[in-house]
C-alpha cells in the first residue's frame, strides 16, 4: 500500500441527493451525484420517497464513483459517510452501506457531520481556488441551515450565530412557492432577480439580537404583500416577477450581510468562507466580492459542485480525520440532529 496516497470513498445521503466521491489525499478524483426528481411534484422533499430512492441509487452511484476515479475498491484506505444532520431514513441508507463496505474491506469508517463538511469543502485541492487560513468565519446557508461559524481548526468549529426559525434556503423556496414557482425555487428566484430592480418593493428586515437570524417573518410579509396585490391585479406576479424576485433576494442578502458585518466586528476576523446550497446564489457571490473592496474582507467561494450537497465535501473531512486516526466504531449511529 502506498501510504503517500490515501484513497477515501465518501458517501452523502442526508437529504434527497445520493452522492459518492473518491478522493486521493485532498484531491477529488470523482464526485457523482444522483439527484432525485420525484420530489418536484410534491413541492418539497418527501422523506419516505427519498430513502427509497437512495436504496436504488447507492450501489450504482458508488460503482460509477470508483470507475470514474480509476481505482478498485481494494485500493481504498477508508470510508467516510454523513452521520447527520438530515432525514433519518436517508441517513440510514448511506450509513448502513458505508458500514457494510468498511467491514467487508476491513478499512476504517469515519462518521462526518454534514454541516462541518459544507465548511471544510474549502480545503479540497482545486486549481484556481484558494484555501482559507485558520481562523476564519464560515457562513453556511442551505435549505436546512443558516449558521455563522468561527472555524479555529479542522476539528474546532464554533457556531456563533444561527437561525431561530426558517433556514435561508427555505426563505428562498417558500417565497418562490408563493410566486407559484416550482420546488426548489431558490435558483429560479436568483434567475429572475438578475433581470429585476432590487429596490422595487422594499421589505422590512427582522430585528433579531446578536448574530442570530430569523426568516419566518419575511415569508409572512411576502405572502401578505402578494395576496394584497393579486387581489387588486390578478396579473401582478406575472407583470412584476423579476422585480419581486430581485427585491426578495436583496432583502435576504441584506439580512445576511448585516450579521456578517457584526460577526467581523465582534471577532476581528475578516476572512469569510461561504458554503451550502444557497451559496450558489449569484447575488450573494457578487455582494461578497464587492465586500472585499468595500470592507477589506477576503471571501472564499467554493467551486459550484461543492456548494450543494455532494460527497466530495464528506471525503475531505474523512481524509483529515484519517490523518489524525480519528475513526468511528461500527456501532456509530446516524442522527437526524447532531451536536456540532
Ligand atoms: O445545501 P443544499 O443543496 O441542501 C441542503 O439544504 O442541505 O441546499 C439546497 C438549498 C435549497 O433551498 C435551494 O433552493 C437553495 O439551496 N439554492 C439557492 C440557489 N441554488 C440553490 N437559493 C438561492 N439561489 C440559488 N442560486
Ligand atoms: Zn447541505
Amino acid at each position: 500500500m502506498n501510504i503517500q496516497n490515501i484513497y477515501t470513498l465518501a458517501i452523502e445521503s442526508s437529504c434527497d441527493d445520493t452522492s459518492a466521491a473518491v478522493l486521493c489525499n485532498d484531491k477529488v478524483l470523482s464526485n457523482v451525484v444522483a439527484r432525485q426528481t420525484i420530489h418536484e411534484e410534491y413541492g418539497g422533499v418527501v422523506p419516505e420517497l427519498a430513502s427509497r430512492a437512495h436504496q436504488q441509487n447507492i450501489v450504482p452511484v458508488v460503482d460509477v464513483a470508483l470507475k470514474k476515479a480509476g481505482i478498485t475498491k481494494n485500493q481504498l484506505n477508508c470510508i467516510a459517510f454523513t452521520q447527520g444532520p438530515g432525514l433519518m431514513g436517508s441517513l440510514l441508507v448511506g450509513g448502513s452501506f458505508a458500514k457494510s463496505m468498511s467491514m467487508a474491506l476491513d478499512i476504517p469508517l469515519i462518521a462526518v457531520n454534514h454541516m462541518k463538511a459544507h465548511i471544510l469543502a474549502h480545503f479540497i485541492d482545486e486549481e484556481g481556488f484558494d484555501k482559507p487560513t485558520f481562523p476564519f468565519l464560515a457562513l453556511t446557508i442551505s435549505g436546512g441551515h443558516t449558521q455563522i461559524v468561527k472555524v479555529n481548526s479542522f476539528f474546532d468549529l464554533e457556531i456563533i450565530g444561527e437561525t431561530t426559525d426558517d433556514a435561508v434556503g427555505e426563505a428562498f423556496d417558500k417565497s418562490a412557492k408563493i410566486l407559484g414557482l416550482p420546488y426548489p425555487g431558490g435558483p429560479l428566484v436568483d434567475k429572475f432577480a438578475q433581470e429585476g430592480n432590487p429596490k422595487a418593493f422594499p421589505f422590512t428586515k427582522p430585528k433579531v439580537d446578536g448574530l442570530n437570524f430569523s426568516f419566518s417573518g419575511l415569508k409572512t410579509q411576502i405572502l401578505y404583500f402578494i395576496q394584497k396585490n393579486v387581489a387588486e391585479n390578478p396579473n401582478f406576479i406575472e407583470e412584476n416577477k423579476a422585480d419581486i424576485c430581485a427585491s426578495i433576494q436583496h432583502t435576504i442578502i441584506n439580512i445576511l450581510m448585516d450579521k456578517l458585518k457584526l460577526a467581523v466586528a465582534e471577532t476581528g476576523i475578516n476572512q469569510i468562507a461561504i458554503g451550502g446550497g444557497v451559496s450558489a446564489n449569484s447575488g450573494i457571490r457578487t455582494t461578497l466580492k464587492e465586500a472585499e473592496k468595500k470592507y477589506g474582507w477576503k471571501s472564499y467561494i467554493p467551486k459550484f459542485e461543492y456548494t450543494t450537497d455532494n460527497a466530495a465535501m464528506i471525503g475531505i473531512v474523512g481524509y483529515h480525520n484519517f490523518l489524525e486516526q480519528n475513526f468511528s466504531d461500527a456501532d456509530v449511529v446516524s442522527k437526524a440532529r447532531i451536536e456540532f
